[in-house]
């Protein structure tokens, strides 16, 4: 994925972000810091007087790629130089905390590398080099919360602002054997519900309607609030009493060590919960699921999922599975294979392990063929296609509540986005944009719905 926040300039600021939805967030806030400072995003780095990669280490050649991307933007620096303007190129995300040093020893022109914990001192060291020049690196884990220091984001930017991310947790205690984020994030920590609370306030005033929670634990939440703690279903009830117009709730992504009969049970309760939920399983061998240090079985994931469909009997599930981990055997694939056909994903994320310096497993023998590894994942994202295409079929017929994001591509259309997170193509009058309407699904696509506004339906919100 790959986003660029723009609007217009005085002193020109381009944000490049890769990686999941964290690092989206995160861009916007350091956008939110330099302004004090007169930045202001631009859409093309050409125009910027600086330049922030936002990067991402989770998976395959994170480096190799941000050395390429930096080698385009040393050439665009060039070429401002030349014009006798200046560029300061950063480093931010977890690529920069993972190998920060490295980072500047190979690219000696980069300015600026910071972590995921320190961009609320971005205009400090912004400062320190406008005074003494070279570059800085930051990639401490700081005493100081980062939210307690930021100023108060701006608006949101998508989807015509009415549908935005608030993150409400940060980092992992769980050390899964391949990943790098309890590395890069580093422990597990919860925002105080005070701060998101007015967080979530404020993006409602300014006309969101959906709110994804974001967190790399989210549902292992536990924020301060009123001498004690609340948990992820505590904080959904809370801002469903405290904020009546907002009206549908996510959060993204979740352990299934941590799913709480208390959480399952605020899908029934709370009607903000929208229907569906991202719980990624990773593999369906025992085997396999103990060599990754998850901590629980396959069939224990089976069960969550059995109360949640309890408890809420349309919601979809969508999960991430890793093919060819250390040791895994065409048995322990298959035992994925048999938990996919066994529970009916409505999608899903499936990659190839990929060996992560310094993780457990990358040390671990047995690595799987890379040939292998590519007829797993095959296989997988066939019968994981096949699921997707059969849940967006089993929609057709049914009316579904839709939330009017904006204009569609052809004349006279809307686009807006299905209770399952589809978007939605439908005719309409623009004057619904905003609003949660009545769809009836007419046309599966397999990435898209196509429906009819069902006016007599409609309820304006
Ligand atoms: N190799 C392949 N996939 C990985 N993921 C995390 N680390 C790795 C790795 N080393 C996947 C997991 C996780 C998702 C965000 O990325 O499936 O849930
Ligand atoms: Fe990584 Fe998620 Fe495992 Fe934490 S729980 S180590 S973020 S895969």
């Amino acid at each position: 994925m790959q986003e660029q926040i723009s609007t217009s300039p005085s002193r020109g600021l381009h944000i490049i972000t890769w990686g999941c939805q964290m690092n989206v967030y995160d861009s916007a806030r350091m956008a939110d810091v330099l302004r004090p400072l007169g930045y202001s995003p631009v859409d093309l780095p050409d125009n910027a007087d600086m330049i922030i990669l936002n990067t991402c280490h989770i998976r395959e050649r994170a480096a190799e790629k941000v050395f390429s991307e930096l080698g385009r933007l040393r050439q665009i620096r060039e070429a401002r130089k030349l014009e006798g303007k200046e560029t300061l190129i950063a480093v931010a995300g977890c690529v920069a905390q993972a190998e920060g040093k490295e980072l500047l020893a190979r690219a000696p022109y980069v300015d600026l590398v910071l972590g995921p914990q320190t961009y609320h001192r971005l205009p400090e060291m912004v400062a320190r080099i406008a005074r003494a020049g070279g570059s800085v690196i930051d990639t401490d884990f700081p005493v100081e919360s980062k939210f307690d220091l930021l100023p108060e984001e701006a608006a949101p930017q998508n989807e015509g602002n009415l549908t935005a991310f608030l993150t409400i947790q940060e980092g992992c205690d769980k050390f899964c054997s391949f990943c790098v984020v309890p590395y890069t994030r580093g422990a597990e920590t919860s925002r105080p519900v005070a701060s998101i609370l007015a967080e979530a306030e404020r993006l409602v005033a300014s006309g969101v309607k959906e709110i994804t929670l974001l967190g790399q634990n989210v549902n292992a939440f536990h924020g301060d609030w009123n001498g004690g703690t609340a948990s992820l279903p505590e904080l959904a009830a809370l801002l469903h009493e405290k904020i009546p117009a907002l009206k549908r709730l996510r959060y993204i992504t979740s352990h299934p060590r941590d799913m709480e009969q208390a959480l399952i049970d605020a899908h029934r309760s709370n009607p903000i919960f929208m229907p569906y939920l991202h719980l990624p399983v990773q593999s369906g061998s025992d085997k396999v699921l103990k060599a990754m240090n998850r901590g629980h079985t396959a069939d224990e994931y089976r069960e969550i999922i059995r109360r949640l469909r309890e408890a809420r009997p349309d919601i979809a599930l969508t999960s991430d599975f890793i093919v060819g981990h250390p040791g895994e055997t065409d048995e322990d694939f298959e035992a994925t294979m048999q938990l996919v056909r066994d529970i009916r994903f409505a999608s899903a994320y499936s990659f190839k392990y990929s060996q992560r310096p310094g993780t457990p497993a990358a040390g671990q023998p047995f690595q799987v063929a890379e040939n292998v590894k590519e007829k797993r994942l095959a296989a997988l994202q066939a019968l994981l296609r096949e699921q997707q295409d059969a849940f967006n079929a089993s929609l057709v017929g049914t009316v579904q509540d839709v939330l009017v994001t904006g204009h569609g591509r052809k004349p006279g259309q809307l686009n807006g986005r299905s209770p399952y997170l589809q978007p939605v193509h439908f005719e309409g009058s623009p004057s619904l944009i905003g609003e949660i309407v009545k769809v009836r699904i007419t046309a599966p696509f397999t990435n898209s719905l196509g429906g009819h506004l069902h006016e007599q339906e409609s309820t304006a919100i």
